[in-house]
């Protein structure tokens, strides 16, 4: 059978996902008990290039409640630093494990290594996408309102990684996204098209707009990210001016529908994107966010690895 990677949320049909969110939520009521075994025997790979708390943890402690066993592999302990090339690395790793999750820079590095190895690679964060991320989000919204489609989800900020999941998630199960960003920080124009195109087949919407008002008006979410993804150190002060209006805080909450909840992928920078206040509002759902990563990702590795 040919293995599956999970590259982008695309590499699942709709069935598939919103089958993962159910099960994400039959492992979280089950509890971390070692009941269910897939992963009994098996080793699996994190070469993380980027710093995790969330992903790293939450996949090392699912992987051990899956029963197996997690190696970290940092690319400056491994041969990669050494120029091993990726291709080779894909080769050996598979050899060895049952499944490669991979966080990098570039998206073509995932890429190759997904067609070189013979085992699942999972895709825990590249420049272009996070769809682990957004596993955890859909869940989220679904424990809140009991279903995914017809919901209003305002995103305000940066068009990057986590936004162009995040618009795949919603256009593959009927949300309604408005992205509020300013011009020069809209979304991966690919992602979009095909976001737009999703949505168009599927019954939802997709749309960018300048107006954070006007994007969270009657919104039953308002989720945000970082300014400054990780990379982009050096473009921190232009995007602080640049994206100032676009902060998350009570004026855009009183514009949400009544008891609409705020979301974000974390890590925060409170004052930035996001107000303290807004953190530690009851109709915070953010820490529940994080949790769900950890479901979300043992059902995904159940069903990939084989
Ligand atoms: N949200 C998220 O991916 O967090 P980490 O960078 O800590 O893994
Ligand atoms: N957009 C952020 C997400 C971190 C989880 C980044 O890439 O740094």
């Amino acid at each position: 059978m040919k293995k599956r990677d999970f590259l982008t949320l695309k590499d699942l049909s709709i069935g598939e996902l919103t089958g993962l969110i159910d099960r994400a939520g039959q492992m979280k009521e089950a509890g971390p008990g070692m009941t269910q075994c897939p992963l009994i025997g098996k080793s699996v790979g994190l070469l993380f290039e980027k710093a995790s708390t969330r992903t790293r943890v939450s996949f090392e402690t699912g992987i051990y409640q899956l029963g197996g066993q997690s190696i970290f592999l940092s690319p400056r302990d491994v041969q990669l630093s050494r120029g091993e090339p990726l291709s080779d690395t894909a080769r050996v790793l598979s050899r060895y494990l049952s499944a490669l999750v991979v966080r990098t820079y570039s998206h073509g590095n995932i890429e190759l290594l997904a067609r070189e190895a013979t085992i699942p690679v999972i895709n825990a964060l590249t420049d272009l996408s996070h769809p682990c991320q957004i596993l955890a989000d859909l869940m989220t919204v679904k424990e809140i309102r009991g279903r995914l489609e017809e919901t209003v989800i305002a995103y305000l900020g940066d068009g990057n990684n986590v936004a162009n999941s995040l618009l795949i998630g919603c256009a593959m199960t009927r949300m309604h996204l408005r992205l509020a960003c300013p011009s020069g920080y809209d979304p991966d124009g690919d992602f979009l098209r095909e976001g737009k195109r999703l949505a168009a087949s599927v019954g939802g919407s997709v749309q960018v707009l300048r107006d954070p008002a006007a994007a969270c008006a009657g919104a039953h979410f308002i989720y945000t990210d970082v300014w400054t993804s990780m990379g982009q150190e050096e473009e921190a002060e232009k995007r602080r001016r640049d994206l100032k209006p676009y902060q998350l805080n009570a004026r855009r909450l009183a514009e949400a529908a009544p008891g609409a909840r705020i979301l974000h992928c974390l890590p925060a920078h409170r004052g930035e994107e996001i107000t303290e206040e807004m953190m530690a509002h009851p109709q915070s759902a953010i820490f529940d966010q994080a949790e769900n990563r950890l479901h979300t990702q043992k059902a995904l590795m159940e069903f990939l690895v084989k």
